[in-house]
Parts: structure tokens; sequence; C-alpha cells
């Protein structure tokens, strides 16, 4: 079984894909994590500045192939995967693409609890803009659409596993 989780930042990508796997014995794979390493930068807000975005999509294409035959794992992803069909082209392979659909508000509370903003998180209005551009790709993408305002990661995860209610 392979779980790919998509969505955008703040979606809460991270957390459910620990949850989920736990719940299902599977690993878990977190792209942003295996994207830095490749880089050899401290952090991705230093890929984005010393190396530009086109570069981190580069990685992260490079690490979707790397992890193309994982099984047995939930992956978390990059909010912007969906940017690159070639990576989306590895990512989609023998998975179950969900989305976890969040609306602005609970995302933009979320980013800003973060320490560190993320690197396209510039301003909330060009984050709304992004968003808006990106939800049609995250529909198209997945198999199953999860929402998860006013949600625990408990009942994302349940609903993943078994369906809704
Ligand atoms: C990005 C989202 C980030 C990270 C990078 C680019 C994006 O991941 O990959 O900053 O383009 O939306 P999270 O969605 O885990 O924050």
């Amino acid at each position: 079984m392979r779980i790919v989780l998509i969505g955008f930042m703040g979606s809460g990508k991270t957390t459910v894909a620990k949850l989920l796997a736990k719940k299902l014995r599977l690993k878990t794979i977190d792209m942003d994590d295996l994207a830095l390493k490749k880089s050899g930068r401290k952090s991705i807000n230093e890929i984005f500045e010393k190396d530009g975005e086109q570069k981190f999509r580069k990685i992260e294409y490079e690490v979707a192939k790397d992890i193309s035959n994982e099984d047995k794992v939930v992956i978390s992803t990059g909010g912007g995967v969906v940017m690159d069909k070639s990576t989306m082209n590895y990512l989609t392979k023998n998975s179950s693409v969900v989305y976890l659909k969040t609306g602005f508000d609970k995302i933009k509370k979320q980013v800003m609890l973060k320490k560190i903003r993320p690197p396209l998180f510039k301003s909330i209005v060009s984050a709304k803009k992004l968003l808006q551009a990106r939800e049609p790709l995250y529909e198209n993408f997945a198999n199953i659409v999860i929402t998860t305002d006013n949600k625990s990661v408990r009942s994302i995860v349940k609903e993943i596993i078994y369906g809704r209610k």
C-alpha cells in the first residue's frame, strides 16, 4: 500500500501522515526532508534564496523518482509537487492520492504558528492566489478528497481509512 498526501502548506500533511502510518503500520516518507538532504542546504528557505524555486522543483522531482518504488508507505509531499507533471507521474504510480483540502482561514492560522514562514507564503494575498491556482490541480490528481476544516487529526485519519460516515 502506498498513500500520497497532497495539499497546500499548512493543510496538515506531515501530522496526518504520521498518525495514518501508525494506524496502518506503514512507514512515512517526508519529501521536504529528503529534498533538504539532497540539496546540501540548511533549510528549505535557503534553497529558495540561494538556488531558486526551479532548482527546488528539480530536487523534488529527483526525490519523487528515488522513492517511486517504495511500498508500505505514507508519503507527505511539499505543497508544490502538483506544479510538475513528471514529479506527479512518479508520485501517482501505484498510489492512493489523498488531497487534504483546507480552507484558507485554517491554512493561514496553521502557517502563522510556524516559527519560519515558508518561502512561498510571502503575503496573505499572494498565498491566497496561489491556493486558488493550485486547487484544481490538487483535485485533479487526487483519488480521494478529504476536507479538513473543523476536524481533528484523528478524525481525518479515520476518514481516510474507513471513508465518511
Ligand atoms: C511549498 C511547500 C512546502 C515546501 C516548499 C514549497 C509550496 O512544503 O515544499 O516551501 O510550493 O507550496 P509544505 O507544504 O510541507 O509546507
